[in-house]
Formats: structure tokens, C-alpha cells, sequence
């Protein structure tokens, strides 16, 4: 099958810079959904439309190709004359054999169950389009029909009022032979209200060349959807966040509130998975068995071990939590951070590119970065790795069993040495040997006879 994906209108109505089809849902470009929903019937054609936005939609599909190495044409139409022109740019690249499937990058939500039923349902010698029973039909192409069959489309600025009064309307995605496609796509005219080639003329040429022409319709009506403005933007979020939340709680997961998660991309739960409220969830999430979320919290390509609780308000990204560990509330975990079993991160401790082995804690206000730390280590509270010193970065290694006092400065590179004890308030810039105690503060001393200074009257 050839797949053509229409993606050159301008989207006006966005009132955005970016143009429409890149807009995201749910982290990821329009288009994108419809490649990857197309992806997954596998064409062995597939060529999107472009033209409004320059460049960037074939970076993106260009990106996307190499990404997942799948041949992915692009086209230019311009300008752009309508529906039908803009599959006239694909004509060169598809293949007579098979029939070919029209998309639109702007109807990010269609199933591919619902792409597979039509295309079952034009085999390899009719025009199947996708059509839906609107209660508010206003300014889509409307489905006519003659003792059942489908006659024609006409558009809602060339409809009678008879025709306005229809119900069933083009969805705009159709599957067609491939080879009538080309032949009535070259005899299509533009003499309509909008002065455009309608690709929805081929219907009419289809019944007149004795072309089957039948219909397929969706589970349900968001599947055909467009996206047009910023508010069908925002309503066809809110329905792909609600099958998103409905989809894990029919795996089993406990979701405080199905309408306030926020799911962009790929979040996986094992069994007993609890997620309070106003959660944000991107890139590839992984949550085991028996974690919990606390409300407000972000996580971006985290792997979060089983019965490890995330308590309210945390930051978590590109990041490993070991099973049992406890997050939060208020902490942050950034790149490159690998905590172990039953790790405590305390609210205000910032862990970035450091491995904490098992049963360690930062409990409370900490900056541990790039650093080793190893098992049962107890870091203090103000705790500081001083890792960076205006160009270069540097390691601190914590030995097992350290117990690091509170308010102290570790100046990488540095060791502490395992089971060693640094007094509070050390700025520690030499390494502490193993099981001793270290400190670096001045010896606490009274000054006897002082007295504070009083003002002196003028
Ligand atoms: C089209 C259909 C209409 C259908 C409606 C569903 C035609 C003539 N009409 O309406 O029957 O009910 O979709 O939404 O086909 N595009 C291009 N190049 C162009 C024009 C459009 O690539 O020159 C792309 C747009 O980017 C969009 C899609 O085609 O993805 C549909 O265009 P749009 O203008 O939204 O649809 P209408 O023509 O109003
Ligand atoms: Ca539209």
C-alpha cells in the first residue's frame, strides 16, 4: 500500500509561527502520530505533502526517517490548490500495484484498526473513504447518497440546502486503486466555490467509471478529528490523555484522578501502581511493581524500581531509582543519577550524574554532583559536592558507611575513605582517610571581657 499524508495546508487559525502539523499532542508533532499510525500498517510507500513552513516539516519527517531508518518521501506542493493538487505531488512516487491510502496531518488520532477496516474494506478495486455521522456537520464535505450508494462529496460552500442538511461527512481519509486515482486526479477541474482541485471529485468520477465506492467508519468520532485552532488543539489532548489514563486503568494502575495525568510518550507500570494527581509523564517512563507517585510530580525518562515512593513535588529525569528507595517530597534527580536499593533523597537534595549505592540517605538540602557514593552512607544536611571549578568538572568518591556532617564542602576531586566521619561544617579538600574523623573547622573559641559596642551619643 502507498500511504500519502496531506500536510501542506497553512493552519491560520493556529495564530503560530510553527506551522500547524508540527504542533505537538501529547510531546509529539501532529504529523508525527500519522507517520507512526501509518508506520504501523506497513506501506511500502509512504510520502508526505508539505508546504506552508519551509523546511521545517521535511527536517522533521527527514529526522524521523533516519531515526527509525524507514524510507519516508516528501513532496512540495506550492502553492497549494487544494486537496486534490496536493496528491497530484505524489503521483511520481506511487506504486499502480497497490492501492494507495490518503491521510492528513492534521488528524493526529485516527486508530490503526480503524485505517485497517477501510483499507479492508477497498481491497485492491474500490474507493473506501472513511465517513462519520456528525450532529453538527457545519463546514465538512458531505457524503451524498442514492438508494444507499455513495454518489458524490460535495463541500459545505458548494452544498444545497438539502445537501447542508446531511449528516455523514468526509473524514477525508479514503483508500483508492491506485492506478484510477492517477487518471481521475488529472481530470479534476477547479470550478468551485473555492476555485481549488478537490480530491473529493474523484468520488463522482469513481461512480461514473463504475469504480465501487463504499465506506468504513471509526470506533468512535475523535479518530477523525482535526486539528484547526488552538481549542480543537486542547480537546484532542484532553481526549488522548483520557484513553491514555482509561488504558492504564484497565492494566490495573491507580489513578487518583484519570483527568489530570499527562502522558507524553511511553509510560509503563507494573502491578499495584498508584499516581496521585497533576503527574507529568515523558519519554520512556518505567514504574514497577507497587510504586507510588505523589501528586505533582515530573518524570522524564526515569526506570523507577518496585515499592519505591515518589512523594509530592519531584523532578526526576534520566534517572534510575533502585527498589524501595524513598523520593522527596521536593527533590530533584537529573541526568546520570543511579540510586541503589532503599536510597533516601529528602526534600531540596539535587542528585545529578552520581551512582548512590543501597541504603544511603541525603535527607535533607544537598547538592551531590558527579560523585560515587557508596552503601550506608549518611550525607548531612547542606551537604555540597563543590564539583566544577569554572571549566572543569570533577569526581568525589564517598567509601561505604561515611557519615558526611552537616553543612560540609567536598572540593573534587576528593575521596572520603569508608567508615570515615567529617565533622559539620569541614571543607574537605584534601581526601579523609578510612575510619577516622576529619574536620576542617577553626577551633571554637570565647573571647572573655568583650563587650558589644554601643552607640556613642552626639
Ligand atoms: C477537506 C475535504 C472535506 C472534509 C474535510 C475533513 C476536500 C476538498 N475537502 O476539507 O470533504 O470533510 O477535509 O477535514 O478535500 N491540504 C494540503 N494542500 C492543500 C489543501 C489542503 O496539503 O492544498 C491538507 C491540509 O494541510 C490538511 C488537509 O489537506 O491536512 C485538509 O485540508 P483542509 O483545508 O483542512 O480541508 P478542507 O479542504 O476544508
Ligand atoms: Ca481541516
Amino acid at each position: 500500500m502507498n500511504v500519502v499524508i496531506l500536510a501542506a495546508g497553512m493552519g491560520k487559525r493556529m495564530q503560530s509561527a510553527l506551522p500547524k502539523v508540527l504542533h505537538p499532542l501529547a510531546g509529539k508533532p501532529l504529523l508525527r502520530h500519522v507517520i507512526d499510525t501509518a508506520r504501523s500498517l506497513s506501506p511500502s510507500k509512504l510520502c508526505v505533502i508539505y508546504g506552508h513552513g519551509g523546511a521545517a516539516v521535511p527536517e522533521m519527517v527527514g529526522q524521523l526517517a533516519n531515526e527509525t531508518g524507514v524510507a519516508i518521501d516528501t513532496a512540495l506542493q506550492q502553492p497549494q490548490l487544494g486537496t486534490g493538487h496536493a496528491v497530484m505531488q505524489a503521483v511520481p512516487e506511487l506504486d499502480e500495484s497497490v492501492p494507495t491510502l490518503v491521510l492528513y496531518g492534521d488528524v493526529p488520532l485516527t486508530t490503526s484498526a480503524s485505517l485497517g477496516r477501510l483499507v479492508e474494506a477497498a481491497s485492491t478495486d474500490k474507493l473506501a473513504i472513511l465517513t462519520v455521522e456528525q450532529a453538527n456537520p457545519f463546514g465538512l464535505g458531505r457524503i451524498v447518497r442514492e438508494n444507499g450508494n455513495i454518489v458524490r462529496i460535495v463541500e459545505e460552500k458548494d452544498a444545497s440546502e438539502a445537501e447542508r442538511a446531511i449528516r455523514e461527512i468526509n473524514s477525508g481519509i479514503m483508500c483508492i486503486p491506485t492506478a484510477h486515482l492517477k487518471k481521475w486526479l488529472a481530470a479534476l477541474s477547479n470550478n468551485n466555490a473555492q476555485g481549488e482541485y478537490y480530491l473529493t471529485d474523484i468520488v463522482a468520477q469513481a461512480v461514473a467509471d463504475g469504480v465501487p465506492v463504499v465506506s468504513a467508519s471509526p470506533s468512535a468520532e475523535w479518530e477523525v478529528a482535526g486539528v484547526n485552532s488552538k481549542v480543537q488543539l486542547a480537546e484532542l489532548e484532553r481526549r488522548h490523555q483520557l484513553n491514555i489514563a482509561n488504558a492504564l486503568l484497565e492494566k490495573g494502575v491507580t489513578l487518583m484522578d484519570p483527568a489530570r495525568i499527562d502522558v507524553r510518550g511511553e509510560l509503563i507500570c507494573g502491578r499495584d501502581v498508584v499516581i496521585d494527581v497533576g503527574c507529568v509523564f515523558e519519554g520512556r517512563v518505567e514504574l514497577a511493581d507497587g510504586v507510588t507517585v505523589g501528586p505533582h510530580c515530573v518524570l522524564v525518562n526515569a526506570k523507577v524500581g518496585a515499592g519505591v515512593q515518589i512523594k509530592p513535588f519531584c523532578h526526576i529525569e534520566d534517572a534510575v531509582v533502585g527498589d524501595k528507595s524513598q523520593i522527596g517530597p521536593y527533590a530533584r534527580l537529573r541526568p546520570g543519577t543511579e540510586l541503589g536499593e532503599d536510597v533516601h533523597v529528602g526534600n531540596f537534595v539535587e542528585i545529578k550524574n552520581s551512582q548512590v549505592a543501597a541504603h544511603s540517605k541525603a535527607n535533607h538540602l544537598a547538592y551531590v554532583g558527579d560523585a560515587t557514593v557508596g552503601s550506608r552512607v549518611n550525607i548531612g544536611a547542606g551537604t555540597i559536592t563543590c564539583n566544577y571549578d569554572g571549566a572543569n568538572k570533577f569526581r568525589t568518591v564517598i567509601e561505604d558507611d561515611a557519615f558526611i556532617g552537616s553543612d560540609s564542602q567536598l572540593v573534587a576531586p576528593v575521596t572520603v575513605g569508608k567508615g570515615a566521619t567529617l565533622g559539620a561544617g569541614t571543607t574537605l579538600t584534601k581526601d579523609a582517610p578510612a575510619g577516622k574523623l576529619t574536620i576542617s573547622r577553626p577551633k571554637q573559641m570565647t573571647i572573655e571581657g568583650w563587650s558589644r559596642p554601643v552607640k556613642t551619643k552626639k
